[in-house]
């Protein structure tokens, strides 16, 4: 646990926040610790699909990148109201707005990082999921990754925690406990 910081993050019923690039492990994770630590689990991408009545790609392709944004910020203020639970944001989602700030506010932040070559092999098996890599060619994925990441990494390195691929497993939490 970080010098000064002296609050449980499995107790208090504060949320916590599972930030990251595409493919760092998010929901898979999160769902796992969810179910280890009985908290609710939440999906962002999957909230925003609930609430709109159709997918992620499908905002992007009708409405842009813009509205999608928009409607990412309102469907994370809309976890406000819970309590003793990981929400797995979208890989932009504390890129944007005071979305970070409000996020570190309401509970706990988690970084999940990953490195470029990895996450090329988990989006590229699922990027029609992912609307910012259907413009490119697959020989552009590994470059966009690396300039997309370099772009969001002050972002990421906000969160109050930071977990590697090596340090993720079914009891990473209890580090911060
Ligand atoms: C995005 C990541 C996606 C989704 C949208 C935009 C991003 O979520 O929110 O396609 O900007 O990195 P995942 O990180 O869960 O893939």
């Amino acid at each position: 646990m970080p010098a000064g910081s002296n609050q449980s993050i499995l107790s208090g019923g504060k949320n916590i926040f599972l930030i990251g690039f595409m493919g760092s492990g998010k929901t898979h994770w999160g769902r796992i610790w969810a179910e280890k630590y009985q908290l609710n689990f939440v999906d962002l991408d999957e909230l925003i699909e609930e609430r709109q009545g159709t997918s992620v790609a499908h905002i992007f392709d009708t409405n842009g990148e813009e509205h999608f944004r928009l409607l990412e910020k309102d469907a994370l203020h809309s976890c406000e109201k819970l309590e003793h639970s990981i929400i797995a944001c979208g890989g932009g989602t504390p890129c944007f707005f005071d979305n970070l700030d409000w996020m570190n506010q309401q509970g706990f932040t988690i970084f999940l990082s990953c490195e470029p070559p990895e996450i090329l092999r988990r989006v590229s098996l699922e990027k029609d999921k992912r609307p910012l890599f259907s413009k490119l060619n697959p020989e552009e994925f590994l470059d966009f990754i690396r300039a997309k990441l370099a772009e969001r990494q002050p972002f990421y390195d906000r969160a109050k925690y930071h977990l590697t691929p090596a340090e993720l497993n079914d009891t990473s939490l209890e580090q911060f406990i």
